[in-house]
């Protein structure tokens, strides 16, 4: 006989937890990855060099294209063996024997007295990055006469290099041509069309140049250069991609991550690191805020261009494989949980092709280019991941990327170009980078080896550059007043993990991430239809791992000004330079405090710790990090919260404690208030609330009492209805079944929730089926352990793939509001828990006859949605970890001069009265 009393079951076994990988295994990874490159770089010397490149199909060398309009190929050729140029910085790391070598070559063959038309990006990025950090290399080996004459010439051919890109620099406007001939310079009728990317990206190479050579053009003419784009961008902050020399944006304007506009981005945070300069990293900070605002979508997922002027999104909806090098930017900018998603999706591209298309059409989920060149971008982003999180998720898609690499592209002589990624089909071409980059990057990330930080980078063709202490400009003294009080930190990476904290619960991978199947699904799409997030739209998926997130906004604005009596909604004008009598900086502490708030308008970003916002701007002023901003206007009082927008999807708290209550089998349950002492706790179970159905809010006062027949939490217990079996099957919930057949007297109107099993229909299905019966709610139960050799039926092989089948899952489903079905089961419940919790229940009823009562609890076991009073590990586990909880806790928060915004805090803005005490700042005074 069953009898269990008031006993927590969690059940937290078949979650899916980190799986390691050996660093044996690692290091093997690592040594195929060093023989590929050798493969690579042998067949290269033998079949092409001094070619720029090497024919992989024919082995043979590729010249230049007679054809000048061929600029694919002749943008790069400069016949000065470039792809031996570009794999330079890469030798000493995996192929030092052959580096002695290789730079002698370099020093005593190439030169770039060349007729030949060429692309100044590609030529900054590939040759003068690689002399660059050759140079900085041979610097730091030992004195030895050969190699300081090899280092000498080595920046020499930098030095002859970068002034034979000068005449690009012709245009007042400070943006260069695209193209100069290396040995004639500027030639007659040259195109003024140029891109964001190529005009901005010059910042790394030539400040080292002219820092190593003491001529400074190089670094003012890049510096002008980026300036030039950035201040023509638009009022949101964005700049489009392509745009000429005179300084016009080119039709049609567009704005994006990849192709025309990547490494502008890239540059503005490098330039930051390497040079230390605030100008740099504040145009970063402000350009990837307003992709983060416009660009990205509101999942957090794709990062989609948009037309510049309308805010539109493109169309085609096309992305392209050069976006992959997105992730390793957040994650070196300190956005790591950004960068962990924008990864999944490029990560879901490269599984599903075996190889990442040139281009794809994220709307309609389907490959537009069908090439892969062999690029790196996805592979360096991989790398960063790995070094910023240390999940083995990482190292496993490196493993999946070095098979394909190795199936896919390897040939007698080096690797191929996919011509088509579906196919398989090659083609005759290995591009520099597939060396220099993508192996290197996947030797990188095999080798643990950290990434360079702190005046140390890797350029945007993976050449590491530096600056020594002795090249740093020192900061001017306005700018160290600035900079007072400011505390630079990078969040730490905390895994997701089951029971809150990382020490404590069970660390869950990348892979068990919630939201790692929906990454997967804007991929491989759901079941043939799709998920339509633009438009709001959103379909069921009867795995339950759809939910779609929503991402709190990233960044707006605020205008703080005493509240207008008459009109509340009036706006009064911005004040464009407020003066010390409304915002000081404290010259010790580097906060700025604020005394009148009369038109003042802060800028707010979120954080990248998840904590909530800060402040980054109060008009002209900058907030550092680790500066705050204090408020000490008796104008505040009363004005606040703002109204925002950022939308937490449910009021749901994603787990609830379910409570089952047994009575003895006569129990006229529709008595309830009475009997309710006449029944027992039978046990306790975690539930996880579906997306979608009513929204488990705390009963109110009135509810509590109250017979009102909906499911919430802390209100009566409901009758469980747990429906026989027939044929031995579970009842599944997928079609009608008789009322009388439950035992449920259809005249009285019973409140009650139906128990269905898991599988059979979609979530949304079983939620109708109770509608029509009448029920309040549905508690889904998991599936069933299979036995020992049970085959595992076609519906769970998915998840049972992914190990998601066992645990707790979150069902989702969200239709539009106005859909009419979204509307049916609007004010029905529904919860899943797992199997065993349904077992207990079904064999107690089977055998004692006894009628269960279900009631939900808050998590931490209270029935009113007050957080504990006394600090239990699990309460606190569930205080740090639940959204929910924020929003609850906003009247503490307030109530310490905190302002709210969507339910987080801006957590570096305080405010304050006269008395230095915090201010309530949720409305009224307390
Ligand atoms: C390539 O450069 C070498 C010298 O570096 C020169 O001798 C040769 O003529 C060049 N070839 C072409 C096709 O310009
Ligand atoms: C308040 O708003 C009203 C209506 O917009 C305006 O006429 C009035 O000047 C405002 N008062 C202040 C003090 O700004
Ligand atoms: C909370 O716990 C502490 C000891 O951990 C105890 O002294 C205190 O009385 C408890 N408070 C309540 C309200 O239970």
């Amino acid at each position: 006989m069953l009898r269990i009393h008031s006993i927590w079951i969690i059940v937290l076994l078949h979650l899916p937890v980190i799986w390691c990988m050996t660093n044996s295994k690692r290091e093997k990874l690592r040594d195929e990855t060093a023989s590929l490159f050798k493969h690579g770089y042998e067949g290269y010397m033998k079949y092409a060099y001094p070619a720029d490149e090497l024919r992989p199909l024919s082995c043979g060398p590729l010249h230049r294209d007679p054809d000048p309009n061929n600029i694919g190929i002749n943008d790069i050729h400069a016949n000065v063996s470039m792809t031996l140029l570009d794999v330079l910085s890469a030798l000493p790391v995996i192929h030092p024997t052959a580096f002695p070598k290789a730079v002698q070559l370099v020093a005593e063959k190439v030169s770039f007295d060349q007729d030949v038309k060429v692309q100044v990006f590609e030529m900054t990025i590939r040759a003068l990055g690689a002399l660059l950090s050759t140079y900085q290399t041979l610097d730091d080996l030992p004195d030895d006469p050969a190699q300081q004459y090899y280092k000498g010439r080595i920046l020499e051919l930098a030095y002859d290099l970068g002034k034979r890109l000068l005449p690009a620099f012709q245009p007042v406007t400070g943006i260069p041509y695209a193209r100069v001939n290396l040995r004639y310079g500027l030639l007659k009728g040259e195109s003024i069309e140029t891109c964001t990317a190529g005009a901005g990206s010059l910042l790394l190479e030539f400040a080292l140049l002219s820092r190593l050579t003491g001529d400074d053009r190089f670094e003012s003419l890049a510096h002008k250069a980026y300036l030039a784009l950035w201040n023509r961008r638009s009022t949101q902050n964005l700049l489009s991609n392509t745009i000429g020399t005179h300084g016009h944006w080119l039709a049609p304007g567009m704005s994006g991550v990849g192709a025309g506009m990547d490494s502008f981005f890239e540059y503005g945070l490098k330039a930051g690191i390497m040079l230390d300069e605030d100008t740099y990293t504040d145009i970063f900070y402000d350009s990837y805020a307003a992709v983060q605002t416009y660009i990205r979508t509101s999942d957090g997922f794709i990062y989609r261009t948009i037309q510049t002027r309308l805010l539109q999104p493109a169309s085609p909806s096309t992305i392209d494989s050069l976006s992959a090098f997105l992730p390793a930017m957040q994650v070196l900018a300190g956005d790591i949980e950004s960068a962990i998603k924008s990864h999944l999706v490029f990560w879901n591209l490269w599984r599903k092709h075996n190889a990442m298309p040139e281009s794809w059409l994220w709307q309609e989920r389907k490959i537009e280019w069908t090439g892969y060149p062999g690029r790196p971008e996805f592979i360096e982003s991989t790398y960063y991941l790995y070094q910023a999180t240390k999940d083995p998720f990482y190292l496993r898609v490196g493993e999946k990327i070095l098979q394909d690499l190795k199936t896919r592209t390897k040939t007698r002589c080096g690797f191929a170009t996919l011509k088509n990624v579906m196919t398989g089909e090659q083609e005759d071409r290995m591009e520099s980078f597939m060396l220099s980059e993508s192996l290197k990057y996947l030797y990188l990330l095999f080798a643990d080896e950290p990434f360079p930080n702190s005046n140390t980078v890797f350029t945007t063709e993976g050449h590491p550059l530096r600056i020594l202490k002795n090249l740093l400009r020192s900061p001017s003294n306005p700018r160290r007043a600035m900079r007072k009080g400011e505390n630079p930190t990078c969040p730490v990476y905390q895994p997701f993990s089951v029971g809150g904290s990382y020490t404590k619960g069970i660390a869950l991978g990348i892979e068990g991430r919630e939201d790692y199947d929906y990454a997967r699904s804007l991929i491989y799409g759901l079941s043939g239809t799709g998920v339509e997030i633009e438009d709001g739209r959103r379909i069921w998926y009867d795995g339950g791992k759809c939910k779609i997130p929503v991402e709190s906004k990233f960044a707006f604005e605020i205008v703080l000004s005493p509240l207008n009596v008459t009109d509340p909604s009036a706006v009064p004008p911005e004040d464009p330079s407020p003066g010390p009598s409304k915002v000081e900086q404290d010259s010790a502490t580097g906060d700025y405090l604020i005394s009148d708030i009369e038109g003042l308008r802060l800028g707010v970003r979120w954080r990248f710790d998840g904590k909530g916002y800060d402040v980054v701007n109060i008009g002209p002023h900058r907030i550092r990090q680790g500066q705050n901003v204090i408020v000490q206007d008796p104008a505040m009082r009363g004005h606040l919260p703002i109204p925002s927008s950022p939308s937490i999807n449910s009021e749901s708290p994603p787990e609830l404690t379910l409570r089952f209550i047994s009575y003895p089998p006569s129990t006229a349950f529709i008595s309830m208030p009475g009997s309710a002492t006449e029944g027992q706790i039978l046990l306790h179970a975690i539930g996880a609330t579906a997306t979608s159905g009513i929204d488990f809010v705390p009963a109110t006062g009135t509810d509590s009492t109250s017979t009102e027949p909906a499911w919430r939490i802390g209100n009566q217990p409901a009758r469980l209805v747990i429906p026989p079996k027939i044929d031995d099957q579970l009842y599944q919930g997928c079609s009608k079944i008789s009322l009388e057949s439950l035992g449920i007297n259809s005249d009285a109107s019973e409140p009650f929730v139906l128990m269905v099993s898991r599988g059979g229909c979609t979530f949304f299905e079983k939620l109708e089926v109770a509608k029509d019966l009448g029920a309040i709610g549905v508690l889904v139960i998991g599936y069933a352990p299979l036995e020992e050799g049970e085959a595992v039926p076609p519906e769970r092989e998915y998840e049972r793939e992914r190990g998601f089948e066992d645990g707790l899952i979150r069902p989702s489903a969200e239709y539009e509001e106005s859909h009419p079905k979204y509307q049916y089961i609007k004010d029905v419940g529904m919860v899943y828990t797992e199997w065993v919790i349904g077992e207990v229940l079904r064999r107690l009823v089977e055998t004692e006859q006894n009628v269960i009562g279900i009631e939900i609890l808050n998590i931490d076991g209270h029935n009113d949605g007050s957080t504990p009073a006394n600090g239990s590990e699990e309460a606190k586990n569930f205080l740090s970890s639940s959204k929910f909880h924020e929003e609850k806790n906003k009247d503490t928060l307030t109530n310490q001069g905190y302002l709210m915004v969507g339910g987080w805090p801006i957590m570096n803005l305080r405010v304050i009265d006269s008395d230095n005490k915090y201010v309530f700042t949720g409305g009224k005074p307390p």
